[in-house]
């Protein structure tokens, strides 16, 4: 199981958390990775970064709603 949070917290959220997480959801159902990953959003992790925080397994990451699709393939699908 690979844990993936999105930050919905108010920075975050100024910067498209919101369109993050639609969009990785998304690409989840689309990949049929629903049993495979706990998807989840999460508050502020005390990490925020010049774009959306989102966590796997514990490892933090700086997304903008443009590079989702880049950053599912290389940092959550390659995980699995
Ligand atoms: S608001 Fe997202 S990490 Fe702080």
């Amino acid at each position: 199981m690979v844990n993936v949070s999105v930050c919905i917290g108010s920075s975050c959220h100024i910067k498209g958390s919101r369109k993050v997480l639609n969009r990785l959801q998304c690409l989840i159902e689309q990949n049929g990775l629903s049993e495979k990953i706990d998807f989840r959003g999460a508050f502020c992790m005390g990490l925020c970064k010049p774009g959306v925080s989102v966590s796997v397994n514990d490892e933090v990451f700086s997304v903008d709603p443009e590079t989702v699709d880049d950053f599912f393939e290389k940092e959550i699908k390659s995980k699995i």
